[in-house]
């Protein structure tokens, strides 16, 4: 009888835990409680029928501490000025996601030592103070997403400074902002960067172009490039990122950023080094008297990956193709896939 009611005991007591307090801490929960009142409604509240605070939306915990790791705060956040405070006591929280909001600037002293990756895109961050505002204390900082915040040409200078600030930055993504060439230099500094994205940054290739040849040469680590979208018409693209040999990914999609151009004129040949090419939506062309040209153009050496939908071009310059893992080439002007074009030893995606 005694047995019984010990085994009965046991097993209430698992079930309670499992319940009750599994993965969460009681501190981090409250805390997430009272993060939830103060920036609206950014937390659901059925959160609170899980007690685990793991399990809850928009949150990670570290699987070995129970700690919570990542936090994502959608649209809903109503607060114009985060307050790093409301965090400093999630001890383990490596990713901070605050999207979609009306952020205009962020307090709270300390900011967030242990902070990898913070994620600010689509809020109001447009001038240099409240930009250095919320990067102000993240020193571990590795990737900066800052996308469409509606900063300008007379905002950017921020980043001279920031790139002291951010000594570890590994991913920077500025994209659809407002800008210049001028840019291009003032990111000199992020000489840890291996992910630059500036796709529809307003770069022109009319004005000092060779900015970023320049800028590349000091950014000794990148590897990923993303230039899509920006006006390159005029620019030779290969002697600009020649010498690059850290370079492995190349974008330069959509949005006519090479419009209507030779194939061969950009001496993509010099980007040896490439993996991964991206050039999608170009209507890149090749010249009628091509035989010539044929001979001269070499697709990049390591080339392992390469996008060329919506372009118009023919087999002519695809048959030296060879052991891609991907392949994408629909929306061209292909005709002799089965006949004089071999390119059985690629992974061809899509079908067409
Ligand atoms: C979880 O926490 C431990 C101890 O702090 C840390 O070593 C590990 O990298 C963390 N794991 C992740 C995925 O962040
Ligand atoms: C930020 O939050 C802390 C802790 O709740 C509070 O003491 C501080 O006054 C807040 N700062 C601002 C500027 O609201
Ligand atoms: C840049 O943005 C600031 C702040 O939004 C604005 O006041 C200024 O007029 C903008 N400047 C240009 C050149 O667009
Ligand atoms: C590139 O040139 C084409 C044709 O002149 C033009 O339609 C396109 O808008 C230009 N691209 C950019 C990004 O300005
Ligand atoms: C390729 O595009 C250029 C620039 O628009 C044009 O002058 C040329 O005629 C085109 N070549 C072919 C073969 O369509
Ligand atoms: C196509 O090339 C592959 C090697 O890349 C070869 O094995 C195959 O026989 C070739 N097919 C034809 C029809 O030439």
């Amino acid at each position: 009888m005694k047995m019984k009611s010990v085994t009965l005991f046991f097993l209430f007591f698992l079930l309670f835990e499992a319940l009750c307090c599994g993965g969460c801490l009681k501190e981090e929960r409250q805390a997430l409680l009272a993060l939830n009142s103060r920036v609206g409604t950014a937390f659901y509240s059925f959160w609170e029928l899980h007690t685990d605070c793991c399990e809850w939306e928009g949150v990670q915990c570290n699987s070995s501490t129970g700690r919570v790791a990542q936090l994502q705060l959608w649209d809903s956040i109503q607060q114009q000025y985060i307050n790093y405070s409301d965090f400093s006591g999630f001890k383990d929280l490596k990713n901070l996601y605050l999207l979609d909001g009306n952020i205009v600037g962020c307090v709270g002293g300390e900011g967030l030592p242990n902070l990898e990756l913070l994620y600010i895109s689509h809020n109001r961050l447009n001038t240099a103070a409240s930009i250095v505002s919320c990067l102000d204390g993240l020193p571990s900082l590795k990737s900066l997403q800052l996308v469409d915040n509606g900063f300008n040409a007379s905002s950017f200078h921020v980043f001279e400074p920031l790139s002291s600030m951010l000594p570890n930055l590994e991913v920077l993504d500025i994209s659809e902002n407002i800008l210049t060439n001028h840019i291009l230099s003032s990111l000199e500094g992020f000489t840890s960067l291996k992910e630059l994205y500036l796709q529809e940054t307003g770069l022109d290739s009319d004005v000092h172009i060779k900015g970023i040849g320049a800028l590349c040469s000091k950014l000794r680590n990148l590897e990923l490039l993303d230039l899509s979208g920006n006006n390159l018409n005029h620019t030779d693209i290969g002697s600009a990122l020649s010498g690059l040999s850290s370079l492995k990914s190349l974008y330069l999609k959509i949005y006519l950023t090479i419009y209507n151009r030779n194939i061969v004129r950009l001496d993509i040949s010099k980007l040896s080094y490439l993996e991964t090419l991206n050039l999608m939506g170009n209507h890149l062309n090749e010249s009628k008297r091509g035989i010539k040209e044929i001979y001269r153009f070499k697709w990049p050496t390591n080339l392992q990956e390469l996008w060329l939908s919506q372009n118009s071009l023919s087999d002519q310059f695809l048959s030296s193709l060879s052991g891609l893992s991907h392949l994408d080439l629909s929306h061209n002007l292909l005709q002799g896939l089965e006949g004089a074009l071999n390119i059985s030893g690629n992974y061809i995606y899509p079908l067409f």
